[in-house]
């Protein structure tokens, strides 16, 4: 009971509009690191790619960032995520700005209008998202190679931990999970039903807290891009540890 009203006290000095303000301060600054980023137009230092740049496309006749090519695969993921919509409907456009607040529209069309019926595309994106995602593993493990040798260095250890919170976050999708498992009214009935639900049972933990990986993997691709850009700057070394 104490602990209770220990909670509720320290919440209710916390600023409402602080979690909303950080939201679109983090949001909006990954947004235009990213298009910094893409401008640049490299993003390689042996032996690490860059995750805004991998898979490495080029177009001969087409002389544009080789970002562009892939970057609006994972962006459009993102923007189209059920969590990330429901954190910048409500932190930049405070539609509602939380729960039991009125709607600030008048008349609530929810997605059936443009831009936002755009949002029923996730489905498609999480395919792509995928064979991104097939490609940032491919890195991941060239990440522990030097000199055609095996090595471990601080670089490495970062890519790792930014791809799996990447699978993490794009296993737990709402779209993946319906994808393995929904749709159903029995699995035993079903084809293929068992395994289904075990894949299901499978991605659900990663479900049920996918706003943290959403957060954990935003920060880390930004983390190991940052790392990446400090290295071919030769601002910083690539510490080896095995
Ligand atoms: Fe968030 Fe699909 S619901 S990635």
């Amino acid at each position: 009971m104490a602990d209770h009203a220990a909670t509720h006290s320290y919440a209710s000095s916390i600023p409402w509009w602080l979690q909303p303000a950080a939201t679109v301060g983090i949001l909006t600054g990954f947004v235009v690191y990213s298009i910094w980023v893409a401008f640049q137009g490299r993003g390689y230092v042996a032996p690490y790619l860059s995750p805004f740049y991998s898979p490495p496309v080029t177009v001969a006749s087409i002389p544009i960032s080789p970002a562009w090519w892939v970057l609006w695969i994972p962006a459009g993921f993102r923007a189209t995520c059920y969590y990330y919509r429901k954190a910048y409907y409500r932190s930049y456009f405070l539609d509602p700005v939380a729960c039991m607040m009125p709607e600030s529209r008048r008349h609530y069309a929810g997605e059936t209008a443009f831009p936002f019926i755009l949002n029923n595309l996730h489905r498609f994106l999480l395919y792509g998202a995928v064979v991104v995602l097939a490609f940032l593993w491919w890195d991941a493990i060239r990440a522990f190679v030097f000199d055609g040798g095996f090595g471990v260095h601080l670089g490495s250890l970062l890519f790792l931990a930014n791809v799996l919170l990447l699978s993490g976050y794009t296993f737990g999708c709402h779209a993946f999970r319906h994808l393995v498992g929904g749709n159903l009214d029995c699995y035993s009935c079903a084809a293929a039903g068992r395994l289904r639900h075990r894949l299901w049972g499978w991605v659900t933990p990663y479900n049920l807290h996918h706003a943290r990986w959403a957060w954990a993997s935003l920060f880390s691709v930004s983390a190991v891009d940052i790392y990446l850009r400090l290295l071919m700057a030769r601002a910083i070394t690539d510490p080896r540890l095995f």
